[in-house]
């Protein structure tokens, strides 16, 4: 049986595939694929290892011939069309867990670059514009006793608000279900969207995108923040009305805003390069030795217990579970 993966991921999760007896093609090159190479690949894969940048489409799928399992390289699978996976009985798979602790690391590092302009003092530094200690220079914000926003309470949402609690933050969270232990642990109380926004100091987001959180910030929700807040978005570009954010950020109803993802990915729009109020990342949530090579060995894995007649250790339909 052979298996396609779209992109080189560490190599002990291909070591581990040759060795449990498949054939496997990496896609060499060092950008993504794009729908005519996925295409071709794919059509006689029996496994495929996907990138978050790779859109399966319907089309994709039903132009696969053999294939059982895809399995995505990362915790989100807005980029796979579920449905049309599921109709043709096709196991998809993610990488939970085992990126959570590193993308909660990455948010609240984002966080205090912003709360601490740490890049405006990084490049007063690195341009020699610094001509010593000033009682008001780059003044940022305190962590202590703000009250921290987190949209979204699953793993990750969860390990970004212990973070912040041993910060000294106040907890508030918007989530469709209660989260009891993140309650206990944190005294976290759950609020609406409407109330998360308005109080909020900082807001971060972890929700996965779908069609109930595609554009779940409209410009109307964004305008209920707090002019000296600052909102945090290691989620999805598409959770927020970009171009709403930037309009405020350049006219100052916010104090900073810090960005992993953006709607257009990896297109950035111009106007964000702009601004001083904003740390903008290459898309780093899971970006650790650590998490990365967990990922590959999952999504490897997954892709094995499939291939090899056995269930999937993290589909991403509940009923394949
Ligand atoms: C994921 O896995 O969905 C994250 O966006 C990676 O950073």
């Amino acid at each position: 049986m052979n298996v396609f993966i779209t992109r080189k991921i560490p190599q002990t999760a291909i070591d581990l595939l040759v060795n449990e007896g498949f054939d496997v093609s990496v896609y060499g090159k060092d950008n993504a694929a794009g729908k005519n190479i996925l295409m071709k690949q794919t059509k006689d894969a029996d496994g495929v290892i996907t990138l978050l940048n790779d859109r399966i489409d319907a089309e994709i799928i039903a132009n696969m011939t053999r294939c059982r399992v895809i399995a995505n390289y990362a915790v989100g699978y807005n980029n796979i069309d579920i449905e049309a996976a599921d109709k043709k009985k096709i196991i998809v798979t993610n990488t939970p867990d085992v990126l959570t602790e590193s993308t909660a690391d990455l948010a609240v590092t984002l966080l205090l670059a912003c709360s601490r302009r740490i890049l405006e003092g990084h490049s007063m530094v690195v341009n020699g514009k610094f001509n010593g200690w000033k009682p008001e220079l780059l003044l940022g914000v305190e962590l202590k006793n703000k009250y921290a926003g987190i949209i979204g309470a699953g793993r990750i949402g969860t390990a970004a608000a212990k973070r912040l609690k041993a910060f000294g933050c106040k907890i508030i969270y918007f989530s469709r279900k209660r989260n009891p232990s993140l309650e206990n642990e944190t005294g976290a109380k759950k609020v609406n969207l409407d109330t998360l926004l308005k109080k909020s100091d900082f807001v971060s987001i972890h929700v996965p995108l779908n069609s109930e959180t595609k554009f779940l910030l409209d410009k109307e929700k964004l305008s209920l923040l707090k002019p000296s807040a600052i909102i945090i978005n290691t989620a999805r570009g598409e959770i927020l009305d970009e171009t709403a954010l930037i309009q405020m950020l350049k006219e100052k109803k916010l104090f900073a805003a810090g960005f992993d993802v953006y709607t257009n990915e990896p297109e950035i729009n111009k106007k964000l390069l702009k601004l001083k109020n904003v740390v903008l990342l290459p898309h780093l949530g899971s970006a650790t030795v650590e998490a990365r090579g967990e990922m590959a060995l999952l999504a490897a894995k997954n892709v094995i217990n499939v291939l090899k007649g056995r269930k999937a250790l993290t589909p991403v339909l509940s009923k394949n579970r």
